[in-house]
């Protein structure tokens, strides 16, 4: 089963390119820039990344950023996570990233987004992984520095696929980010957000209603709400299940406890996601592989797995098809359980 996890063509739709963020990278960023890190070492660093919930993760992630400051630094972080990419067999990625964690200290708008986005041209052209990026609002920011920044990102409208709200839930629902979101999807944006993750069944059900997404990142408390349940089931609204976090932020105590292969029964559209790698304990193959330990899966529901996040996706028709192919090969050449 290891050797069918690895060999899986996957596709990722829920990564927060500043999650990536390696601690030997991050040294070698803080060396560069000659900035002081709190760690006395790379293993210490590691060491520190035992969290309790969601605040006490991003107080460190968004520290670790801090060694990001030139458009080189953007670039290899992203290229980094695309060499990952590679060996994990993931074809497609769709990506976050924060702008305002970087323009708050000071970085342009335009050095955070070029140095990325010539990093995914760059994995287009050299290692056949297409992309998307997806600029996110920290949703503990007010709804004008969201406005703010959505100004930032008018002349890189042609760069973007979409817009997601992300940063801490509890006490932040996604009402307060509706005017913002109704402006990015006139300009021709999809939307996705958080919601259901630490917080209440009806975040979800706003960020459907309010903000019109087109993906739920995360979503799992929608267990607390069985009419919502059956609701994603009916119109196969994808979530974008990000398992390792999820137990690293406690959201579930154990992975058997985890309640991805419960929805994906009762005919959700659930998807397998890393959200922020290099804090969780691993990439795409990790994720799959701490499922397939845990909860024993069939190949069937492995290969359901990719199916849905291929079809929750922002592709093009064709390139789409392309996917579906590939993964039917797979099937025809490794399925029998
Ligand atoms: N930013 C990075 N990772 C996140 C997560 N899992 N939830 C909310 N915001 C985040
Ligand atoms: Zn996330």
């Amino acid at each position: 089963m290891e050797d069918f996890i690895r060999r899986l063509p996957k596709v990722e739709l829920h990564l927060h390119i500043e999650g990536t963020l390696e601690p030997d990278l991050m040294f070698e960023l803080a060396e560069r820039n000659g900035i002081t890190l709190p760690y006395a070492s790379i293993e210490d660093a590691r060491d520190a990344y035992h969290f309790h919930n969601l605040q006490s993760f991003l107080d460190i992630y968004y520290q670790g950023a801090n060694v990001l400051i030139t458009e080189r630094d953007f670039f290899d972080l992203t290229w980094s996570y695309l060499l990952r990419c590679k060996a994990d067999n993931v074809m497609h990625t769709e990506i976050f990233f924060d702008p305002q964690t970087h323009t708050a200290r000071g970085i342009d708008f335009d050095t955070v987004i070029n140095g990325i986005y010539h990093a995914l041209r760059q994995g287009e052209k050299e290692l056949g992984i297409s992309s998307q990026l997806i600029m996110c609002f920290l949703r503990h920011l007010s709804e004008e520095a969201a406005f703010d920044t959505l100004e930032h990102a008018k002349p890189h409208l042609h760069r973007l696929k979409g817009i997601g709200l992300d940063s801490s839930e509890l006490g932040h629902p996604p009402a307060k980010f509706t005017r913002v979101f109704n402006e990015a999807r006139a300009l021709g944006l999809k939307t996705v957000a958080h919601a259901g993750e630490e917080g209440p069944a009806s975040n979800i059900r706003d960020a459907i209603s309010l903000l019109h997404v087109s993906r739920v990142d995360h979503g799992v408390q929608c267990v607390q709400d069985p009419e919502l349940v059956k609701e994603l089931a009916d119109t196969q609204m994808p979530l974008t299940v990000c398992p390792l976090s999820n137990i690293k932020l406690r959201v579930f105590d154990r992975m058997e406890d985890h309640n991805i292969l419960d929805l994906l029964n009762k005919g959700l559209c659930v998807t397998v996601n890393s959200d922020d790698p290099a804090f969780f304990g691993g990439y795409m193959n990790d994720n799959f592989l701490a499922l397939n330990q845990a909860l024993s899966p069939s190949k069937a529901q492995l290969v359901q797995l990719t199916r849905n996040a291929i079809n929750a996706a922002f592709l093009e028709k064709d390139a789409r098809q392309t996917l579906h192919q590939n993964l039917d090969d797979f099937w025809v050449a490794h399925g029998i359980d």
